[in-house]
């Protein structure tokens, strides 16, 4: 187990498969590399099967125990199956996806060994969806998270960047979860870094205040400090809360809700466990930097095993106590804080 300069075990890592996608989100990080994608045909820029397949095997050596595919939408990538297939069998393996490929497909992967599932779904009207995705395909993603359901992806956890946009739709999301059997509500603050796009964050504290009113229980889960809201179904509309929550018998009648907020939690960053690979194969300690190594394709296992532990000594946490907001509103380095935990 590979442990940073700030006590961070890093348990996971998140690979992007390509950076090529079928929607085009107003809100696309891209996974912090700008908006890079490209025409829709395979690009000579992705890792392969075996880079992949390589990298994860040294990450198994330093027992990481879990990843996370991404993209771009990581479905466009046909040999998917194939690689989480080749995952090492200590690693859990989950998927954030887009949808609209998991009809027909959902099986395949589970069989493959695909456990867990996030796909994104920022409001339930399709034409707000369109608007948000600059796509057509709302029914495409309905029809994916049934199928992720049916093949046996419990619960499937729908993501919803909150922001400008999409926060007057986050009552009816939240319903919809309470509603329905097998689904969990994963609201993302939204993070302007990176994007090019403007910052469009809202008060992301509001948003835990209103589903603190509603809960029927709160839940704190120290992986990235995040906290849970156990909400029952009519507990949105319903004014007097108390009487819904005591109808409701166990968790499984309840919707999850968890608030993923890194820039406004100032122990998000402290909590973090992953590292992560570009779809070029780059490894990065964080979304937020880059670490300018040789790509996973350029290099033999022992040379990934020394870029590992590279990356993981040069780890800094982004957001939180560890980085300020200087007078122009950009964020940098506190170097109290550095210097105060240097001699801690
Ligand atoms: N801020 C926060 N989350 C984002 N995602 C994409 N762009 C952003 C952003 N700017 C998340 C969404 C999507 C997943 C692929 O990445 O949750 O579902
Ligand atoms: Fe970006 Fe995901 Fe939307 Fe594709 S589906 S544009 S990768 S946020």
């Amino acid at each position: 187990m590979l442990t940073d300069e700030f006590g961070r075990e890093v348990t996971g890592v998140r690979v992007s498969l390509t950076d090529r996608c079928n929607f085009d989100c107003v809100y696309c990080h891209n996974e912090g590399l700008g908006d890079t994608r490209g025409p829709m045909d395979p690009q000579d820029d992705e890792m392969d099967t075996d880079d992949v397949v390589r990298f994860l095997e040294v990450a198994a050596e330093f027992d990481v125990d879990a990843v996370k595919f991404t993209g771009g939408e990581p479905m466009l990538r046909q040999d998917l199956e194939e690689i989480i297939e080749r995952t090492p069998d200590q690693m859990e393996v989950s998927l954030t996806t887009n949808g609209t490929f998991l009809p027909g497909r959902a099986e395949a992967l589970v069989d493959a060994g695909l456990e867990r599932v996030n796909v994104s779904q920022d409001a339930l009207d399709p034409a707000d969806f369109a608007e948000i995705t600059k796509s057509g395909a709302y029914e495409k993603v309905l029809e994916g998270v049934d199928a992720a359901l049916e093949a046996g992806l419990d619960p499937v956890k729908l993501n919803m960047v909150v922001f400008e946009h999409t926060a007057g739709y986050v009552p009816e999301m939240v319903d919809h979860v309470a509603k329905h059997d097998g689904l969990q509500l994963q609201l993302i603050e939204y993070m302007p870094e990176l994007t090019g796009k403007p910052e469009w964050n809202i008060d992301i504290e509001r948003v835990h205040n209103w589903l603190a009113e509603r809960a029927v229980d709160v839940e704190h889960r120290e992986m990235h400090d995040r906290r849970r809201y156990w909400i029952a179904e009519g507990s949105v509309d319903d004014e007097d809360v108390t009487d819904v929550a005591l109808d409701a018998a166990d968790r499984s009648e309840l919707g999850m809700v968890e608030i993923v907020d890194p820039v406004e939690n100032p122990t998000f960053c402290a909590n973090c466990h992953r590292v992560r690979v570009t779809h070029e194969g780059y490894l990065k300690g964080c979304l937020n930097r880059n670490d300018d190594l040789k790509s996973m394709g350029e290099m033999s296992k022992p040379e990934i095993r020394e870029a590992f532990r590279e990356v993981v000594a040069n780890r800094v946490p982004y957001y939180g106590e560890y980085m300020v907001k200087n007078d122009d509103g950009e964020w940098v380095v506190n170097d109290e804080y550095i210097e105060e935990y240097a001699q801690a």
